[in-house]
């Protein structure tokens, strides 16, 4: 478990008489305005999108880790994408950060693993990059399907901003590793799509 049952938002619940998934608007009940940290999604979405946070931090420590891999191995146009990405992910993290202190959460947060250091080539690099965003995709897919559920639309519109972000993600990582793939070993090849990668521009704020 990620959290003790004690914890302040469970406190909370208590103050407001919910016992389960949802919190309602009891303040009218017992004559009170809404108190500032009060939460309007479920405990389990709350809980499911602290993992979600934490996973988005991971991937931004993950794609540094392959940028300072790159660096290391004179990739020097990969390592920039590469620290393109981590700030991009970065920014998803905030993204969820924000809409949880909307949402009146007590944002606590989690540790972050640390990434691997080392990946054998730049084709592999892009290759654990591409796995882990498919693994990003299902997670945010299932978050979907639990706010569908519960029918917290809200969520879910945010969660769709993610999920369409993936299909680019994927689709971007994807073609480099097919140029990647295309050229091996060839030095003048990697050089040249060394290049187009440093080329990429900065993502607009998400
Ligand atoms: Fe924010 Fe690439 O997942």
């Amino acid at each position: 478990m990620y959290r003790a049952a004690s914890q302040p938002w469970d406190q909370r619940r208590c103050l407001v008489g919910q016992s389960s998934t949802k919190v309602t608007v009891a303040t009218a009940e017992v004559g009170l305005s809404l108190p500032k940290g009060t939460t309007v999604i479920s405990e389990s979405m709350e809980g499911a999108l602290s993992e979600q946070l934490n996973h988005e931090f991971y991937s931004a420590y993950l794609y540094l880790a392959m940028s300072a891999y790159c660096s290391h191995n004179n990739f020097n146009g990969a390592a920039q994408w590469h620290q393109l990405q981590f700030e991009e992910e970065h920014q998803h993290a905030t993204k969820i950060y924000d809409y949880l202190m909307d949402q009146g959460v007590h944002v606590q947060l989690l540790p972050i693993p640390a990434p691997p250091s080392e990946f054998g080539s730049i084709l592999e690099v892009f290759e654990a990059s591409l796995a882990h965003e498919q693994d990003m995709t299902g997670r945010l897919n299932e978050l979907s399907d639990q706010a569908l559920k519960e029918k917290d639309h809200a969520t879910y519109n945010l969660l769709q901003w993610f999920v369409n972000e993936q299909v680019e993600e994927e689709a971007s990582v994807g073609g480099i590793i097919a140029k990647l793939k295309l050229v091996k070993d060839d030095g003048y090849g990697l050089l040249m799509i060394d290049n187009e990668l440093g080329s990429r521009p900065a993502s607009p704020a998400a």
